[in-house]
């Protein structure tokens, strides 16, 4: 039976550090960003055209920019599921909460291991790979 202990150990220690690393990369969440987001907020992410009346959609690439330097992921992954949302009617970005279903997997929000939706969590880590220097 010992021979087996350091296998199970070793095991153990590959599970924990798959489940750790599950952040998907950035490119995953670039797909689906140019499939739902690139009509509002431009294929850079910087908002640049306004839309029809006039609004403009946020430039993505300065989110942390804006935040003194900190990138806000509560803020913005409740933003882009919908979270929270319907109390300002000027609001114009849908929801996307119910089409960004998918596996969960553990995304630090304010230092807590919260589980989240596969496909936000890639948009999360696409947007955080775009950030540029204030
Ligand atoms: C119909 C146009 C539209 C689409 C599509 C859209 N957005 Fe937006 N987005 C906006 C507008 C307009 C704002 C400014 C706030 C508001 O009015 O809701 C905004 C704001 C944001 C913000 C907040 C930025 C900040 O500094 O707080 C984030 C993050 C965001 N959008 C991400 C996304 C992502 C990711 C997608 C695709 C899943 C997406 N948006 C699709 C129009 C859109």
């Amino acid at each position: 039976m010992r021979i087996f202990f350091p296998v199970a150990l070793m095991i153990l220690v590959l599970v924990g550090a798959c489940v750790t690393n599950d952040m998907p990369e950035p490119r995953e969440g670039a797909a689906i960003f140019a499939n739902n987001c690139t009509a509002c907020h431009g294929y850079r992410a910087t908002g640049e055209e306004p839309l029809v009346g006039g609004q403009i959609a946020s430039d993505l690439t300065r989110i942390m920019a804006r935040n003194d330097g900190v990138f806000p992921r509560a803020r913005v992954l409740s933003q882009i599921d919908g979270y929270g949302r319907g109390k300002v009617a000027a609001e114009v970005m849908p929801q996307f909460g119910t089409l960004l279903q998918g596996d969960l997997v553990p995304v630090e929000v304010d230092g807590i291991l919260t589980p989240t939706p596969r496909p936000l969590a890639a948009l999360l880590s696409y947007l955080e790979s775009i950030q540029l220097p204030s």
